[in-house]
């Protein structure tokens, strides 16, 4: 018997080494320590000893008993702990390691130039307006003095809809759209930004592209406040060192009309390839607002004036930024895009 449970001792101390989880560890508990276990079956057979060995043999089967156990909440503690660092050394961050970059997207190149246009613009005390693309006849036409067979119309190829609807090619009918909700009050300072649409597709036209429209209707309101206020913007927008040149032109929606050039951005007005050796880039169409165009919206052309002018978004960042092919802001190159 006393043999038996030093053999027991011995036995399951050897095996607990050869354990390496918990629930290996369980299954070794109940195989010594349970109901059923070998301890049990060793004490049952007490019985059968002789009275006065009965209190040494159980003294040794408790020692054994605890021995066991001891063992076995040792290893125990062992393998928690050996869980625990395994599952630091899954967790663990190398707080050395450099970080993941996170790609911030930023405002496409057009989208830049329309707000500093519009900013420049809120300076001056003009308030952003939009109208829509899909426009009608009325609006794109004939509010602007073109009335249907009109040969200024062959000037914006047109994308049609139907016979009433179009994608409108200039933002010009904003002017109307606003006036007939402005007037006949005065003053009116605003600027209309948006896509335009014609059928043109080359390396300086796209069949979409981006017009900024701007015009004021006031008492008294001259040509020389046009001059004025175009100067000051291109100034802004380009360099302090920039003038502007007005040009005799027709557009059916204003009286006198002009062609507007500043000296070139990129020699000053020496003449380069760029501005073709003239020494001047034309940025956009402006004149006195057309007292037809006043009149049908409800304003008195007796009693009050205006200007207007629109310009190319695309043609005005192509020269701030030295680009050479319109389509290039419309392809969505990422090489391209985040140059600016
Ligand atoms: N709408 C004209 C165009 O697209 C530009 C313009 C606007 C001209 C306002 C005069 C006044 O060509």
């Amino acid at each position: 018997m006393h043999e038996k449970l030093q053999k027991m001792a011995e036995e399951a101390a050897s095996r607990l080494l050869e354990i390496n989880n918990l629930q290996d560890l369980e299954e070794l508990r109940i195989k010594y320590l349970g109901k059923k276990g070998a301890l049990t079956q060793v004490l049952r057979g007490m019985a059968d000893l002789p009275a006065e060995e009965r209190p040494r043999v159980g003294r040794l089967a408790n020692e054994v008993k605890k021995r066991i156990e001891d063992a076995i909440t040792a290893r125990a503690d062992e393998l928690k702990e050996r869980q625990k660092e395994e599952r630091l050394q899954r967790e663990h961050i190398d707080v050395t390691l450099p970080g993941d970059r996170q790609n911030l997207g930023h405002i496409h190149p057009l989208s830049q130039i329309r707000r500093e246009i519009e900013d420049i613009f809120l300076g001056l005390g003009y308030q952003v307006v939009e109208g829509p693309e899909v426009e009608s006849d009325y609006y794109n036409f004939q509010a602007l003095n073109f009335p249907k067979g009109h040969p200024a119309r062959d000037m914006q190829d047109t994308f049609l809809i139907n016979d009433d609807l179009l994608l409108r090619t200039h933002t010009s009918p904003v002017q109307v759209r606003t006036f007939e909700k402005t007037a006949p009050s005065v003053p009116v300072k605003i600027i209309a930004p948006g896509k335009v649409y014609r059928r043109d597709d080359d390396a300086t036209h796209s069949p979409m592209f981006t017009q900024v429209e701007g015009f004021a209707v006031d008492k008294r309101i001259t040509f020389a406040d046009l001059k004025g206020t175009l100067a000051a913007f291109a100034r802004k927008m380009f360099s302090p060192e920039t003038s502007v040149r007005f040009r005799p032109s027709y557009f059916p929606f204003t009286e006198p009309s002009a062609e507007v050039d500043i000296s070139c951005v990129i020699c000053s007005g020496k003449g380069c390839r760029v501005c073709s050796h003239t020494g001047w880039l034309e940025i956009l169409g402006a004149g006195m607002i057309h007292p037809r165009v006043l009149e049908v919206s409800g304003y008195d052309a007796e009693q009050v004036s205006g200007f207007a002018f629109g310009m190319g978004v695309e043609r005005i960042a192509m020269l701030k930024y030295g680009i050479n092919d319109l389509r290039l802001f419309f392809d969505n190159d990422m090489r391209f895009l985040t140059q600016f």
